[in-house]
């Protein structure tokens, strides 16, 4: 799992990519989602994607994370304006340190293709979604272009093998673009009787435990 390089982490932190995410990146990725009640950000970096977002929306609130803690100082800093609207934490997509259906919205911005075990954590993101929740956001996916730009590595999303791992999750998802990929999920309403889905289970399953 990479750190940011200092170069990225001063970008990410700086008017111009706060302008971008504000004009660009969040309508794209949004369409017509409008974010509300409780949100997590995953790999949300410096916690520009989420304080443009607080900033539109009075009534969100919003809990984001990170895997490295220099990110989580950065976010920190970027959502001290929201007051108690907003907290950053560290922590690891795959393994998420939250209980089940906590979440309204989660945001994954441009960094499920850092996670080597990006497929656990698509699970751990399902799992914290309340039902009718919804994950949205994009990811670099290694097509020929971004391994002609030096940018794939071995553990990255192939095309198509995002819309699979959702086929697999209690999830009904639209998946678009190539190299640049958008998604949008809204978790499932449980089936009476049906033993698992909201649960730990698909997590533990992608990671190969066998109960
Ligand atoms: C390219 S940055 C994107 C930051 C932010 N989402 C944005 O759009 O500005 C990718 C981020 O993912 C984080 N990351 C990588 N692996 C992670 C993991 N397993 N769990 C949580 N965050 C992770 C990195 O620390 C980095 O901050």
């Amino acid at each position: 799992m990479a750190s940011m390089s200092n170069v990225l982490r001063s970008v990410s932190v700086s008017g111009v990519y706060r302008l971008a995410a504000r004009r660009i990146v969040l309508p794209w990725v949004l369409g017509q989602v409008r974010p509300a009640g409780s949100l997590l950000e995953i790999g949300a970096g410096s916690g520009a994607m989420s304080a443009e977002l607080l900033a539109r929306h009075g009534d969100l609130t919003a809990v984001v994370t990170d895997f490295d803690p220099r990110m989580v100082e950065s976010a920190q800093r970027v959502l001290a304006p929201f007051g108690a609207r907003a907290t950053a934490r560290q922590a690891d997509a795959t393994a998420l340190p939250f209980e089940d259906g906590r979440f309204d919205v989660v945001l994954s911005c441009g960094m499920l293709h850092h996670v080597g075990d990006w497929r656990t954590a698509l699970a751990e993101v399902v799992r914290v979604l309340r039902p009718g929740g919804r994950f949205v956001g994009y990811v670099i996916v290694r097509t020929r272009p971004v391994e002609l730009l030096g940018l794939g590595t071995a553990t990255m999303i192939r095309p198509g093998e995002l819309r699979e791992a959702f086929a697999e999750l209690p999830v009904t998802a639209g998946v678009s673009g190539s190299s640049l990929t958008r998604f949008s999920a809204v978790k499932r309403w449980r089936r009476p009787g049906s033993p698992v889905s909201a649960s730990r289970a698909p997590a533990r399953r992608a990671r190969g435990c066998s109960r």
